[in-house]
């Protein structure tokens, strides 16, 4: 059945998932919507990306990093409601991996040697699809825990938002690929160093130590022997965050502006969720200019302007007061103009995402989204109940 606002996924959804192009409004929206939970009495955490400080310490989390941090009840005002109450983390992508491979390892000594060894440092960075799935990895780990009614995941400002989904393949290919396997034939699969490495094999090795130096080539060996007995781990854990993923608990929160850019990304993303039958909650397009009050003839404007004590105080009349109607007059036409063009956009997206999925139009606001009182009115703008047109 398809939600009629966010306050009805909030009762039947333990996780959401914030997904969408660059900059569209996926920080902003995962707070606004975590905070509305908590102040309608779940027990919330949400799980951001790099938010802005500004955004971070109005929620009184000025040092907000990979430990989670309990927002304070009288900021959350949740008081209001019961139970709700607010946490919230900012996921360091680098020691999420990291605890990845501490929870895959053998023993402790091979996490210190994994960890410490330089090769892994430049891998966990830069292995395609790596951050979104130590994000995911996270998610699934603080799921386990039961704490919260309700997890919302912001995600990484990928350039296309579909690398969200694709990350677990993709790592898992990264992990498969022809050149890993290489490495790891060389090695023998054992701790003998480069040992058993036949006559071809050395001669190569040679080559490279030659351009790359013998001890990075030692490091790689090292990292490859002591990282393939995590690799099973890695990949029954991409298995099973896409098995979570797909879970009716979840819902995909996908957000966009309403630039064609991003609306075709939302839902290129959205025939991604259909096929792979995953959930969404709804969409949330942001950032959308509103309808003026009608427009005024350009006299009609003026003899405004000529009422208002502030521009009188200006000094201004005659031919300026006409030219500022006339520029007033025309700001008004292109605002207009925009307004009328992101309806268009809206109604596209309602007949491409099928007649009855939820959809929340939130307006593009003179400034930042970062206070307390604004990401209250989002939250209020986000979970109010359908107006007959929307
Ligand atoms: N409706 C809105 N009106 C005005 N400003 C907004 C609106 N929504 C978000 N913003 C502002 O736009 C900026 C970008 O928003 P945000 O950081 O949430 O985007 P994002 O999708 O998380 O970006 P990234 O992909 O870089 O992570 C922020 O400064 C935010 O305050
Ligand atoms: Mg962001």
């Amino acid at each position: 059945m398809p939600f009629r606002s966010f306050a009805e996924v909030f009762a039947a959804k333990q996780i959401l998932v914030c997904v969408g192009s660059g900059g569209v409004g996926k920080t902003t929206t995962s707070a606004a919507l975590a905070l509305a939970a908590a102040r309608a009495g779940k027990r919330t955490l949400v799980i951001t990306i790099d938010p802005a400080k500004r955004l971070a310490s109005s929620l009184g989390l000025a040092a907000l990093g990979h430990d989670i941090a309990e927002v304070d009840p009288a900021v959350v005002g949740a008081g209001i409601t019961g139970a709700g109450a607010l946490s919230a983390m900012m996921l360091d992508q680098k020691r999420a991996f990291d605890e990845v491979v501490e929870g895959h390892a053998k023993d402790p000594a091979a996490v210190q040697r994994i960890l410490a060894n330089p090769v892994y440092a430049q891998v966990s960075g830069s292995l395609a699809g790596s951050q979104e799935y130590a994000a995911m990895a996270k998610l699934h780990d603080l799921d386990a825990t039961g704490r919260w009614d309700l997890i919302v995941v912001d995600t990484p400002p990928t350039a296309h938002a579909l690398d969200f989904l694709e990350a677990p393949a993709k790592l898992a290919a990264a992990i498969d690929s022809p050149a890993i396997e290489w490495f790891r034939k060389l090695q023998g699969g054992g701790r003998s160093g480069w040992s058993l490495l036949g006559r071809s094999g050395s001669f190569v090795l040679a080559r490279l130590a030659k351009f790359v130096g013998s001890q990075f080539l030692d490091d790689l060996g090292v990292f490859f022997t002591e990282f393939h007995d995590i690799l099973g781990g890695f990949r029954q854990r991409a298995e099973e965050t896409y098995a979570l993923l797909r879970q009716d608990k979840v819902g995909f929160v996908l957000v966009s502006s309403p630039e064609p850019m991003a609306m075709r990304e939302a839902l290129f993303f959205h025939e991604r969720l259909v096929k792979s039958q995953m959930p969404l909650a709804g969409f949330v397009v942001n950032r959308v200019h509103g309808h003026r009050p009608a427009a005024a003839t350009v006299t009609e404007v003026e003899a405004l302007l000529a009422a208002e004590p502030a521009v009188a105080a200006l000094g201004l009349s005659g031919t300026s007061l006409r030219m500022s109607a006339e520029a007033l007059h025309r700001a008004h036409g292109e605002q207009e103009l925009l307004a009328t063009v992101d309806d268009d956009a809206l109604k596209r997206l309602r007949a491409a995402a099928g007649g009855d999925a939820l959809i929340v139009q939130v307006p593009l606001a003179h400034q930042d989204i970062h206070d307390l009182d604004r990401l209250i009115a989002l939250g209020q703008t986000l979970t109010a109940p359908p107006t007959p047109r929307s």
